[in-house]
């Protein structure tokens, strides 16, 4: 340990720490701009300067060394820390108001932190790219962080960002549609300003509620529950679920569903494929196929390997056609007058409804994608009192759900999900203990071996792309040792999508995950097959997994991009 002093407080931290780490132990947050908990030390913005033992030193990257004195705030350090600021100011656009992260952008509150009243500015005039339908990049707001880039490059593997002069920027400066983006948000999640962005759509949802010839319908997908407490200022999980559905009723939807249900329904599809596959002697090992950024990864970078996904599509784009089809028929509305938005933890979803295909049931599947936060937003147009909201049920034919559902949220929900179920449609026998913990967790890969009345069953779950790469090279190279693995897109799965609250940190990720198993242990129903609406669903209307109406509306195909 090294014992240092900070403004007159004894703390002692472990070798390695930094000053800025000291200073966090001693209950000092230095303010800064380039550093993030969960990347590197990046030396850019200079604003986390402290005096140490007299001469002003940057916190982020000096190292804790014993004696050191620390002060965080003189007169000296102030004017330092002014300046670095007031350099980054005199290139950004004050344009607050029209920004995403208006009210939750770092530099916005550093530049509050240390009273910058003035400084002059002349911001470089450049163009904002929204050529996907997931993110909108705007380089005027860069400061050049360069947060983004690691997080692309080196945690996501996918290279759709490159340095050039210090100042990112997409690949040879294409549009990011035409780069190797895969769409997941991880960069906007890492951004501590307005410069990458979901691509907000709040006025295409209340032009939708205002038509009264739309019925205006939602699922909620697992992992939003969880986190969009954050958005309305209460403790992560901490929203009850019913309450969620009334404040989604008062905002103008008509009906609210669960994405649960058909994460439950894509088990049963699922599971099932598994069973034929290894029965059949087709392709091992399966890939599980839900997390969109995933697939958009695998189509650009894998092309050759795509057998190996399962056929199955996402629990998004599962409801999709159901609603415009089952619903629609069982309660008599014109399904062209369905207007179906969903709200997901995931930019990637932005364009994986949008994709050509996802039209089974004759019209758009899914009209409108909001993130998140974006639903947090429509949240705060109406200050709530939480407490005082009346909790209101789902409503039903697409509202029922278990615990399984609920898990896919988190790395490895899917996989302990499909467990649960392919082990008692396989034995016969009743799974006890529910809770496959083996497969849960925040590690980037996770292994287990099941027995299934005899047949060893070798199962892995991978989280990020860096991961997914890993396991596709073994893939190519025919050593993978296993039958079914579980890919997720973004670090602890969908509780860390690009939509999701920001921050977005591994703690934070972490409190989300813990959130979600809490939520499926207190269920009654925790296997996707004991799901009382799915069970009416192929009694009514599917007659069967992997039949044929399953697979006009609920199984699709892939396609190598050309990036
Ligand atoms: S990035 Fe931050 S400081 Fe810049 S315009 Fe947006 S909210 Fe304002
Ligand atoms: S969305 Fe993902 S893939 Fe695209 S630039 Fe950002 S981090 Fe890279
Ligand atoms: S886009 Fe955002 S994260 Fe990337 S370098 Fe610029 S400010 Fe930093
Ligand atoms: S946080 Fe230290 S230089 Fe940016």
């Amino acid at each position: 340990m090294v014992s240092i002093i900070v403004n007159g407080i004894d703390v002692s931290v472990p070798e390695g720490s930094t000053v800025m780490q000291a200073a966090a132990a001693a209950g000092f947050t230095i303010p800064s701009l380039c550093s993030h908990p969960d990347l590197k030390v990046k030396e850019n913005c200079k604003v986390c300067v402290v005096d140490i033992n007299g001469e002003i030193k940057l916190s982020c990257s000096e190292a804790a060394a014993p004696g050191m004195v620390i002060k965080t705030m003189t007169p000296a350090v102030l004017e330092a820390k002014r300046e670095s600021l007031k350099k980054i100011l005199e290139l950004h656009p004050r344009d607050c108001l029209n920004c995403v992260r208006n009210l939750n952008c770092e530099l916005q509150a550093l530049a509050e932190t240390l009273i910058i009243r003035s400084s002059d500015s002349k911001p470089l005039s450049l163009v904002k790219d929204t050529s996907t339908p997931s993110l909108v990049r705007d380089p005027s707001k860069c400061i050049a962080c360069l947060r983004c880039v690691e997080v692309c490059n080196d945690i996501q593997t996918v290279g759709a960002l490159e340095v050039k002069d210090v100042i990112p920027q997409t690949v040879d400066g294409k549009p990011l549609i035409e780069t190797k983006c895969v769409m997941c948000g991880q960069c906007a999640l890492a951004c501590p300003v307005g410069a990458i962005v979901e691509n907000e759509q709040i006025d295409e949802f209340i032009a939708a509620v205002a038509d009264p010839d739309k019925v205006v319908i939602t699922q909620i997908a697992p992992a939003v529950r969880v986190a969009v407490a954050e958005e309305v200022g209460i403790d992560t999980g901490s929203l009850d679920m019913l309450k969620f559905v009334s404040m989604l009723k008062q905002i103008g939807f008509d009906y609210v569903f669960h994405t649960n249900f058909t994460a439950d329904l894509t088990i049963l599809e699922e599971g099932n494929e598994l069973l034929q596959r290894l029965k059949e002697g087709g392709v091992l090992p399966m890939l599980t196929s839900c997390s969109p950024g995933w697939i958009n990864f695998i189509e650009t970078f894998y092309p050759d390997q795509l057998d190996h996904l399962s056929t199955c599509k996402s629990p998004q784009q599962m409801f999709g056609p159901l609603a415009k089809t089952y619903w629609a028929e069982k309660m008599g509305i014109d399904p062209a007058k369905i207007y179906s938005v969903s709200i997901m933890p995931c930019t990637a979803k932005k364009f994986e409804a949008a994709r050509l295909e996802m039209n089974a049931s004759g019209y758009r599947d899914v009209d409108l994608v909001l993130t998140t936060r974006e639903v947090g937003k429509l949240f705060r147009m109406t200050p709530w009192d939480v407490a005082k909201v009346e909790p209101s049920d789902f409503d039903s034919l697409l509202g029922a759900y278990t615990g399984a559902g609920v898990i896919f949220g988190a790395s490895g929900g899917v996989m302990e999900a499909a467990l649960r179920t392919v082990y008692e449609v396989v034995t016969g026998k009743t799974l006890e203990d529910v809770n496959l913990t083996m497969v849960r967790g925040f590690d980037g890969m996770k292994e287990a071996e099941v027995d299934l009345d005899g047949t060893k069953v070798k199962v892995a779950v991978a989280n990020s792309l860096g991961c997914a790469r890993k396991i596709m090279d073994d893939i190519k190279a025919g050593t993978s040792p296993y039958h079914f693995i579980e890919v997720m897109c973004c670090p602890g799965g969908c509780i860390g999508g690009g939509g999701q609250p920001i921050p977005s940190t591994i703690d934070k990720r972490k409190e989300r995950i813990a959130a979600i198993y809490a939520e499926d242990a207190g269920l009654p129903l925790r296997k996707s097959h004991e799901n009382p609406e799915v069970k009416l669903l192929y009694d009514d209307f599917l007659k069967e997994p992997l039949g044929h109406k399953s697979h006009e509306l609920l199984h699709t195909h892939y396609a190598p991009t050309n990036k």
